[in-house]
């Protein structure tokens, strides 16, 4: 077999076999094929796409690119969730601790950003000290120790995700629901979890911008891990506008840690105990979605998830004066509000503009390996459906360098739109698919 003839076949829109599949995603594993080849084969696969058995063969080789943890000896159980990417999505930093305090434990292979989206891996760095890269063996030790464990892909842990990711966001491919639904479902398959709940976004500020998109995806997935007997659920969430306030890596560490202290904004507090409370359904820990929610926010009041989010952190190397005190985070040079230019009711903000202008002011990468600014990002004051009055801010910008936030600045007026009658807010939760 060779390279060349594989991308040449799904250029010419053939479906491939699982065998043409396994031997690209191994070959390119082990250093075999190139980039080139990969960054060709992931463009063809963008423009002309897979059917349910490509995908569901390409998830399965992906997988199988590492090792596949057993958890039986750590739990009878262990959940976990994904997001199909959005921005201000620092969910997995609330819900994983939450869920965990309430007994259930929760290991996780996550990502780091990708394209606009931001990536639990690149917030939780915010920490010095944070180690994503574990072994398998340290991946099993931090599940038994603290009850929740996030790791990234590693040599050992679905390595061509890791290579086929860090490509993936760096060469336009990365928005096609075969590639993503085999990246997500590829690490959850590998890292063991028993129940899934898959947060899948939609709207500007998502790779899927229609509801049908998102519920193909959503069905791409379920159908993957229900065939390899997986408890599966998809929430179907809007990303029109940015989750909660920040958007960020250390900003959105801060308003995790807020959040878990009883402070942090409603929407994303609301989106955390529809996931996490989604999480304790699959797992039979809770009859129905009220008391889930209520055992939930017993959790939060008591300050257990609190506690978690602490251990965790620690038991993965995280230097704890960090978070006790989130004011010694990563701080920027430069912190701007942005004056509203009109008065009126915010009818729009795009999501997607917002994510890419995170990215610009060094949040995200251009390039592969690119190191990221932990610093900059922007805190909104204003969201859809707010009066605002003109002059007021609309949001503060945190940036490095001043001809970057020139252009944050051009860009995020830009993110807004504007009415002069009352807006009504956007629902968080479309659906949800179990
Ligand atoms: N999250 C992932 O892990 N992979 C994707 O492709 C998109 C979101």
């Amino acid at each position: 077999m060779r390279a060349v003839d594989i991308i040449a076949k799904k250029r010419d829109d053939y479906p491939l076999t699982a065998e043409e599949i396994d031997f690209f995603v191994q070959g390119f594993t082990r250093g075999e094929i190139p980039d080139y080849q990969a960054a060709s084969l992931l463009m063809a696969i963008y423009l002309k796409g897979m059917n349910e058995q490509e995908t569901a063969d390409l998830t399965i080789s992906m997988a199988r690119s590492g090792k596949m943890m057993d958890l039986s000896p750590i739990a009878p159980l262990v959940v976990d969730k994904h997001s199909t990417g959005g921005v201000g999505d620092k969910t997995t930093l609330v819900v994983a601790p939450l869920v965990s305090a309430a007994g259930l434990p929760v290991g996780k292979i996550s990502g780091r950003g990708l394209g606009f989206s931001g990536g639990t891996l690149d917030k939780l760095e915010s920490i010095p000290g944070f180690q994503a890269n574990l072994s398998t063996e340290e991946f099993m030790a931090t599940l038994r120790d603290c009850g929740i464990v996030v790791v990234g892909q590693t040599a050992d842990m679905v390595p061509a995700d890791g290579k086929l990711y860090a490509l993936r966001d760096v060469t336009a491919t990365v928005s096609n629901i075969s590639l993503i639904a085999s990246s997500i479902m590829s690490k959850k398959i590998a890292s063991g979890a028993n129940a899934i709940a898959l947060d899948v976004k939609v709207g500007l500020g998502a790779f899927m911008h229609t509801g049908e998109e998102a519920i193909a995806l959503a069905h791409a997935m379920i159908n993957i891990g229900q065939a390899l007997g997986r408890r599966v659920a998809a929430v179907i969430s809007d990303m029109n506008q940015p989750l909660g306030r920040a958007v960020g890596n250390a900003l959105e560490l801060k308003e995790a840690i807020a959040t878990l202290h009883g402070h942090g904004p409603t929407d994303f507090l609301e989106h955390c105990l529809t996931i996490a409370g989604q999480m304790l359904l699959l797992a039979n820990r809770a009859p129905d979605a009220q008391q889930a929610r209520e055992m939930l926010l017993h959790e939060l009041d008591s300050e257990r998830a609190w506690h978690k989010f602490r251990d965790w952190i620690v038991g993965q190397g995280g230097d704890e004066a960090y978070i006790n005190d989130p004011t010694l985070l990563p701080q920027v040079t430069l912190i701007e509000n942005l004056p509203a230019p009109r008065s009126g009711y915010v009818a729009g903000l795009d999501a997607m503009k917002v994510g890419l202008t995170a990215a610009l002011l060094g949040g995200g990468r251009a390039r592969k390996g690119d190191s990221i600014d932990h610093a900059v990002g922007i805190v909104l004051a204003k969201k859809i459906g707010d009066y605002v009055k003109k002059g007021e801010p609309l949001l503060t910008i945190h940036a490095n360098d001043e001809q970057k936030l020139a252009e944050a600045r051009r860009r995020l007026l830009d993110a807004y739109s504007w009415s002069d009658e009352p807006v009504e807010r956007p629902p968080l939760v479309h659906e949800i698919i179990t």
